[in-house]
């Protein structure tokens, strides 16, 4: 809240153009003009930085202005992709002052964003931009690369060169291990040594590194499931390490939008098929973090499908228990380990996580149950690849990065039915 009476320069009328409302935000705090008078005109200025903000009193509360000096500036490079667009859907209900500056793409640039994404008109007010990635410092404050592994390795080194922060969406920084990498994606990395800059970007783990980090390696959108799913259970060491099977099922969108064979219509429609068994490449990805949690070596037998729908991992992942325990007790461990976590939903008891209930949101839906008579647990974990797996993971590490709430934008519901 401002003093009553403080001195302050007038907001820009909302008659002003949007590079007077830039400029004027770029050297005023937006905490110094939150308050009740100024509501209108404060939401009117935020409108003009091309979003739409449903101000309500929560959302107010929820939003430390004290940490606010400015508008973050977002650069989206490959902001026409799946991820990359449904990056533009969340930040269209970010309260305050994350905003997109910059949206890339080669294919439709010169074209307006709403024309080529047709369910984001009203809300976005851009044109793609081909990517000039000189002069990305004079435009932004960080930098998404929602583009595909490879490209972002070799964009990275020049934007990090420029001081900015980096979330990548591809695998690029994700393994620890540049030999991995090279190993599972058969390509040399091109920049090892930025590696040790790079966080894992879930903040069910790494919450306070992501905070600094200058390049945040967004999860794959299986491993967040896997991980999810079987991380109280390695963490309460619970479980025999060698026993560990995941067997998960993705709508298509997952494979992104290049037509193949294997995601052609006829191909999926009514069909359900197993593929890259034993060679998937999250594979290293989810072992590393499943290690990392342990504080031994993992391994695990990774099962990907792809299954008729467009949008949503379930993962169902099977271990064998150290010592006998019912449901009960897993449900505890599960709600106690989760209780603060504000995008992990604990299921009931008999209540199994499902696609839908997460569809279009950030969520992930935990269940878990115990095959009593032959003592094997069973931990489900739903998401939708584009939320909490791509798009909804890469706001959350975004409002960690500079300072919002870290639900801004976020909290709402899946699709049912
Ligand atoms: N799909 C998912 O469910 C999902 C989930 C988690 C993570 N991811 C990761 O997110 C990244 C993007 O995946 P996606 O599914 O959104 O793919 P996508 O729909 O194919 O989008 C890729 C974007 O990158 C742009 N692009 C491609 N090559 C480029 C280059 N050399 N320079 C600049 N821009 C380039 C494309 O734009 P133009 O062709 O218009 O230039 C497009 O906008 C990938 O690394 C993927 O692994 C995807």
């Amino acid at each position: 809240m401002v003093e009553k009476d403080k001195k302050r320069d007038p907001m820009p009328s909302p008659n002003a153009t949007p590079e007077e409302i830039g400029e004027f935000w770029d050297t005023h705090s937006l905490a110094d003009y939150w308050d009740e008078t100024h509501e209108v005109e404060f939401n009117v200025n935020l409108k003009s930085r091309q979003f739409l903000t449903p101000n309500t009193p929560d959302q107010k509360q929820d939003v430390d202005m004290s940490k606010i000096k400015k508008m973050t500036k977002i650069g989206i490079v490959g902001a026409s992709g799946y991820s990359g667009s449904e990056l533009l859907r969340f930040l269209v209900n970010h309260p305050s002052g994350l905003s997109v500056e910059l949206a890339t793409s080669e294919t439709y640039a010169g074209q307006r964003v709403d024309r080529v994404l047709p369910h984001l008109r009203d809300f976005i007010d851009l044109t793609f931009e081909p990517l000039d990635i000189d002069i990305l410092k004079e435009r932004v404050d960080v930098v998404v690369l929602a583009v595909p592994h490879k490209v972002a390795m070799t964009y990275t080194p020049q934007i990090v060169a420029q001081g900015l922060r980096v979330v990548d969406f591809s695998a690029d920084y994700r393994l620890y291990d540049a030999d991995t990498y090279s190993d599972w994606y058969h390509v040399e990395h091109t920049s090892p040594e930025l590696i040790q800059n790079a966080v894992y970007g879930l903040p069910e783990r790494y919450r306070e590194k992501i905070r600094d980090a200058q390049i945040v390696a967004n999860p794959g959108c299986y491993p967040t499931s896997a991980i999810l799913a079987t991380m109280p259970l390695l963490n309460n060491r619970l479980i025999e390490l060698d026993s560990i099977i995941v067997d998960s099922k993705s709508g298509i969108s997952g494979a992104g939008p290049k037509p193949k064979d294997t995601t052609h219509y006829p191909n999926r429609e009514a069909n359900l098929v197993a593929y890259n068994i034993g060679k998937h490449r999250h594979t290293p990805e989810i072992e590393q973090e499943l290690s990392a949690i342990a504080g031994q070596n993992v391994t695990v037998t990774f099962t990907p499908h792809l299954v008729p729908m467009t949008r949503g991992i379930l993962s169902t992942t099977y271990a064998r228990l150290k010592q006998p325990l019912d449901t009960d007790t897993l449900l505890e461990i599960y709600t106690s380990f989760y209780q603060n976590e504000p995008f992990i939903r604990v299921l009931d008891k008999e209540f199994y996580p499902q696609t839908k209930s997460v569809l279009g949101s950030n969520f992930c839906d935990v269940g878990i149950e115990v095959d009593e008579r032959t003592q094997r647990v069973v931990a489900m974990a739903a998401l939708d690849n584009l939320g909490k797996g791509a798009a909804g993971a890469a706001l959350q590490n975004l409002n960690l990065m500079f300072g919002y709430n870290e639900t801004d934008g976020l909290k709402s519901p899946g699709l049912m039915p």
